[in-house]
């Protein structure tokens, strides 16, 4: 392979700060579709066209007419993270850097590297022996809601024997992996206002309400210490693993003192103990706090007691949990949990329900196949505790959604530091090359 040339190419596509959730990098996203856009042309695309292009376009295409072959459905996504904090990065996140054999950016890993892959897979296979469609979004980080209204006005995008989708990681270095479950995502704004307006803190400090104190003490109720969720009903849709599927757990190259020690890095894990630490984080809810605003932090010191508070928080969802019902959920325990001086409301940002995949269709033998002759062992069964929010809506048409991917756990998705071990891409076009002549060969 001419890896120098495909490293330049991968450069330039991480060079695009395709940030979806910032309104300032609304050009840099259409960039990163143009970018794409053009990569489709070059393998041969009859058809290639931006869909929904008001916001991040999605971008379509459909590959060289290939009579008798299957159809497979490549699904990513070209848009990433914000990438602050800017002062954690080694190297700057949109100046790809090569250290170690690891490529260092902002959506090396996630997702940019991996759709490269999927690309450069099939410009390796010279003429590609199945008919192939793609949806490349570019609002993924952001909750898809683009993509969900594109799928339920024109479902038969999604028409296809296979759909293939490289956004995760395997579960251990040399462990390939397909996912058996996402888990759901329900994203939201909570706002506590408990004054006109912000007040002296020596004036009335003692007698009135402060509206962080009050937004911090509603958090600290949402979750018990133990990390149990203080949310009515919120459980009572979580079923618990299998014991056999548990038993495969316990024979993966997982140990928990490690993920503390290498992963975490922190100096201890938290969480419902009774359950294992892979239990907590694929098959259990989560509430998460991802940051709150309001009062005064700016440089020096300011005596004010805050009228108003906002939090930004998360709850993961697991299988047969449902995003609507999460949402009232969530919206009743606020108010319950708020003090009648206080004004609490909350607003959704955007979420997802969980997805189930079964791993039963003959296109998951030719992925094992592929990975047990290029790297040397076949595919596990795993769960995962991120969301694709559309994947629901990708497997609808009754293709299977094979969830797979090239990246590994230390990837450092969403964080400072982000890269893309380029073993694992190398190995990742030969693999996902096998997959397309198998799949084409053999047929599903
Ligand atoms: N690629 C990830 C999802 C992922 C991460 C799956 C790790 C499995 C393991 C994806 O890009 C992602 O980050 N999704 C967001 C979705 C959300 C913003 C709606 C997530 O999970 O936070
Ligand atoms: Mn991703
Ligand atoms: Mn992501």
């Amino acid at each position: 392979m001419e890896t120098d040339r495909l490293l330049r190419e991968l450069t330039d596509f991480l060079r695009i700060p395709s940030v979806s959730t910032l309104p300032a990098h609304n050009a840099d996203c259409r960039a990163a579709a143009e970018w794409v856009a053009g990569e489709l042309r070059r393998l041969g695309c009859r058809e290639v066209q931006f869909l929904a292009s008001g916001t991040h376009p999605v971008v379509w295409g459909v590959g060289p007419d290939v009579p008798g072959a299957p159809t497979l459905l490549l699904y990513g996504h070209y848009d990433v993270q914000p990438p602050d904090p800017l002062a954690e990065w080694t190297t700057p996140p949109f100046e790809p850097t090569v250290r170690d054999g690891k490529l260092f950016a902002r959506g090396s890993a996630d997702d940019k590297g991996q759709v490269f892959c999927l690309l450069k897979a099939i410009e390796a296979t010279g003429r590609p022996p199945v008919n192939l469609r793609f949806l490349i979004e570019g609002e993924e980080e952001h909750g898809s809601r683009v993509l969900f209204e594109l799928l339920r006005r024109e479902p038969e995008r999604t028409r296809a024997d296979v759909v293939l989708i490289a956004d995760m990681s395997y579960v251990a270095p040399k462990w390939p992996a397909v996912y058996t479950t996402l888990r759901g995502l329900c994203y939201a704004e909570i706002t506590v206002r408990t004054a006109k307006s912000d007040l002296h803190s020596g004036e009335f400090g003692g007698a009135a309400p402060n509206a962080h104190e009050e937004l911090v003490r509603l958090l600290a109720r949402l979750k018990t210490p133990d990390g149990k969720i203080h949310v009515p009903g919120l459980y009572s849709a979580v079923r618990r693993p299998s014991k056999a599927e548990l038993a495969t757990w316990k024979s993966l190259p997982f140990k928990e003192a490690e993920f503390l020690k290498h992963r975490v890095q922190a100096r201890a894990l938290t969480g419902l103990k009774a359950y294992s630490v892979l239990e907590r984080l694929w098959a259990l809810p989560t509430l998460e706090i991802h940051g709150i605003m309001g009062g005064f932090t700016g440089e020096g010191a300011k005596t004010v007691i805050p009228a108003e508070a906002k939090a930004k928080v998360s709850l993961r969802l697991v299988p047969d949990q449902k995003l609507k019902v999460v949402e009232r959920q969530l919206t009743a325990a606020v108010k319950r949990l708020a003090p009648k001086y206080v004004q609490a409301s909350i607003e959704f940002l955007h979420g997802a329900d969980p997805a189930t995949v079964k791993v039963t269709h003959p296109a998951f033998k030719l992925l094992d196949q592929a990975f047990r002759e290029v790297v040397g062992r076949g595919t596990v069964p795993a769960r995962a505790g991120g969301s694709i929010p559309v994947v629901p809506a990708l497997g609808r048409s009754g293709a299977p959604v094979i969830l797979t991917g090239i990246g590994l756990p230390d990837d450092r998705l969403h964080a400072p530091n982000e890269k893309l071990d380029l073993k694992q891409l190398w190995d990742g076009i030969r693999v996902f090359r096998r997959f397309y002549e198998l799949l084409g060969t053999k047929g599903v």
